[in-house]
């Protein structure tokens, strides 16, 4: 089991966190200052540092340095204090693999401990993503495992968290995943496309208004905040909202409280945020378009959702899917996918990633005329797309030919009698099976051509 150091001069919270850590399983030890710490870090091998971030004398930034540069690979988390985000932002820059702020939640502390030794790979992630519920989500790819791993592990919490990858990749598929997962599951799964509402009529969106708010607010209505209460809002292309509306999205995460517009009357909604990109925020925030704060405030934890074209092993799998999703909807019997059109798909590059598949199977099981998917259904550009990887492998496979020729024909029999040996690893039944003589035969051929 993972080994954890707990870094507090308080004697209390050091009792507090390392009781509850035992009991989830882990090996704990404690230390109270960074003398402490820096002696135990540098004679015990340690999964990971939980330390707090004000420590008498030197403090638990000055850890963090010290371990990252005597431990590099070494996890550190640091417990901020309340409201300081700057502290966090500091501390993520200086290598902490994640920060938590006081008052700890328990179920988070626990959530991000635990992602964190699965990115690390201290736990095994085969135990949550090879058996049991998988949400809907199809593919056995190691990367979509590993996803499938994740949402368990922080569906527990309430933890902030924050789903990024191309577009069509599946991440409303997982966002609903984790809400389905978590004890909310009962509770509204509200979704606000930040890309799809106009700038100013996003407050109106997120924290609704009250009657006469402007004109047209004949009456006071929610927004979606109020809406996902003790349930999950989730804030798809979050890279697409307005640097002024960030500031008041910052401000509901860190209060938990809000204001419909022209309200006066202070509202809470404890939802659980969920945010989605398909920009690399950390680009925005260099650049100066996406706040660092919120940045940090909903990259609590981060889930990449790989691109197709990265688990090509998934294909199958999907493209069997979608067929007999449509195939029950357009009322129509096919059996399955010619191997070549099978192959059509996976040659292909998928720059829309599954959405993409999804239409072009919709698409073939309405053209399909056939019991069978073949490539004749699928689009012109993925036919010649897969005819140009094939005339490649075909001209390598001419050459081969031509090298052949010209060959005496006791010379081609001689390679092809080796061949199959060093094939099956000079067994000789199999490799006259191979060649498709007898054993007896392929022992007069190996004299023949000085082989025994
Ligand atoms: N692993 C999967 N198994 C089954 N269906 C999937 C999977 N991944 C994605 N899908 C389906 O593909 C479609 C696109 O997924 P989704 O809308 O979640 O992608 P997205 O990443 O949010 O895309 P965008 O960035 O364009 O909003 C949906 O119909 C979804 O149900
Ligand atoms: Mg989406």
């Amino acid at each position: 089991m993972a080994k954890i150091l707990v870094v507090d001069d308080e004697r209390n919270i050091r009792k507090v966190l390392s009781n509850y850590l035992r009991k989830e399983g882990f090996t704990v030890e404690t230390a109270r200052n960074y003398e402490e710490a820096v002696d135990k870090a540098a004679a015990v091998n340690f999964d990971l540092v939980l330390t707090d971030m004000r420590l008498p004398g030197q403090s638990g930034l000055d850890l963090l340095k010290w371990l990252k540069r005597k431990r590099p690979s070494l996890p550190v988390l640091v417990i901020t204090a309340y409201g300081s985000i700057d502290n966090a932002v500091e501390v993520m820059k200086n290598g902490a693999s994640n920060y938590l702020t006081k008052p700890v939640d328990m179920d988070e502390m626990l959530v991000i401990i635990q992602h964190t030794l699965l990115k690390e790979q201290v736990l095994p992630e085969a135990a949550a993503g090879e058996e049991g519920e998988h949400f809907g989500i199809i593919g056995g790819s190691p990367a979509i495992n590993e996803v499938i791993a994740t949402i368990k592990v922080v569906a527990v919490s309430r933890a902030n968290i924050l789903i990024s990858g191309e577009s069509g990749t599946g991440k409303e598929l997982v966002a609903g995943a984790i809400h389905s997962a978590s004890q909310r599951r009962d509770a509204p799964f509200i979704a606000l496309n930040c890309a799809a509402v106009p700038v100013d009529l996003i407050e109106n969106e997120l924290f609704g208004h009250e009657k006469g708010a402007f004109t047209g607010a004949v009456s006071r209505e929610s927004g979606k905040v109020e809406m996902a209460a003790s349930g999950t809002l989730f804030l798809d292309e979050i890279g697409e909202m307005s640097v002024a509306m960030q500031i008041k999205l910052l401000r509901f995460i860190q209060e938990r409280v809000f204001y419909r517009i022209s309200g006066r009357e202070q509202l809470a909604s404890d939802c659980r945020i969920i945010a989605a990109t398909n920009r690399d925020l950390e680009v925005e925030v260099k650049k100066g378009t996406f706040r660092e704060d919120l940045f940090y405030r909903l990259n609590v934890i981060q889930i990449k959702v790989p691109a197709l074209r990265e688990r090509k092993e998934d294909i199958p799998a999907l493209a069997h899917y979608f067929l007999n999703k449509y195939a029950g909807e357009n009322k129509k019997f096919i059996r399955g996918i010619e191997q070549a059109a099978l192959e059509a798909l996976t040659v292909y590059e998928w720059p829309g990633n599954i959405r993409e598949l999804e239409n072009i199977i919709e698409r073939a099981v309405v053209l399909s005329r056939l019991d069978i998917i073949v490539l004749d259904d699928l689009p012109r550009k993925m036919q010649n797309n897969y005819s140009e990887s094939r005339g490649e492998n075909k001209s390598a496979e001419d050459q081969h030919l031509a090298g052949l020729i010209g060959m005496p024909l006791a010379e081609l029999e001689r390679i092809a009698v080796l061949k199959a040996l060093k094939a099956e690893n000079w067994n000789q039944t199999r490799a006259a099976a191979r060649l498709c003589i007898t054993r007896r035969q392929l022992r007069t051929k190996m004299e023949k051509y000085q082989l025994l």
